[in-house]
């Protein structure tokens, strides 16, 4: 249950693993009703919170995909694996169980006009700029920067965020 546990390419959940406190926040959805757009308590109140934040200074943020389960995950990297081949996807997709998706603290966000969804131009748009400017306040860490692929693991995402709590969680 801590907010920091680390999912990565090293360290995996089990397959089981499905978190406590799961819910839609209230912010625009891709896929309003589908268990992808789950997130864990905490995160969906800080999305909220951020999005909310966010719609004062004219960026309109969406939530694309949060919470993947195991088996949607299996299924999400084996789609990059018949695309792209093994070795492709292993650079932008996570085998099932190593994905932060499951662990509910991870949303991908992306533009309501869903301009540059779930690409590296994200990074561009006014609504990724927002994202790196401000999403530390709220929690979250862009996980996947431009060009630290040697040490994350995955190429540049700048349209996952990953929950870590806030300061007052903190201190
Ligand atoms: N795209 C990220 C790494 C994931 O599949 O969880
Ligand atoms: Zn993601």
């Amino acid at each position: 249950g801590s907010l920091w546990f680390i999912v990565n390419k090293q360290r995996a959940l089990p397959a089981n693993y499905v978190p406590a406190g799961l819910r839609q926040p209230a912010i625009r959805l891709r896929a309003s009703g589908s268990s992808e757009m789950l997130l864990r308590d905490e995160t969906a109140t800080a999305v909220e919170q951020m999005t909310a934040a966010a719609a004062k200074q004219g960026i309109n943020l969406m939530l694309v995909s949060g919470y993947r389960s195991y088996g949607l995950q299996q299924s999400v990297y084996g789609g990059n694996v018949a695309r792209e081949g093994q070795a492709g996807a292993d650079q932008t997709s996570a085998r099932p169980g190593h994905s932060e998706h499951q662990t509910g603290l991870a949303a991908d966000l992306g533009s309501t006009n869903r301009f540059c969804e779930l690409e590296t131009c994200f990074g561009q748009t006014p609504e990724g700029r927002w994202l790196v400017a401000h999403a530390h306040e709220f929690g979250f860490v862009v996980r996947y920067p431009d060009g630290k692929q040697a040490i994350v693991g995955y190429t540049y995402e700048p349209w996952h965020m990953r929950y870590a709590g806030d300061r007052k969680s903190v201190v």
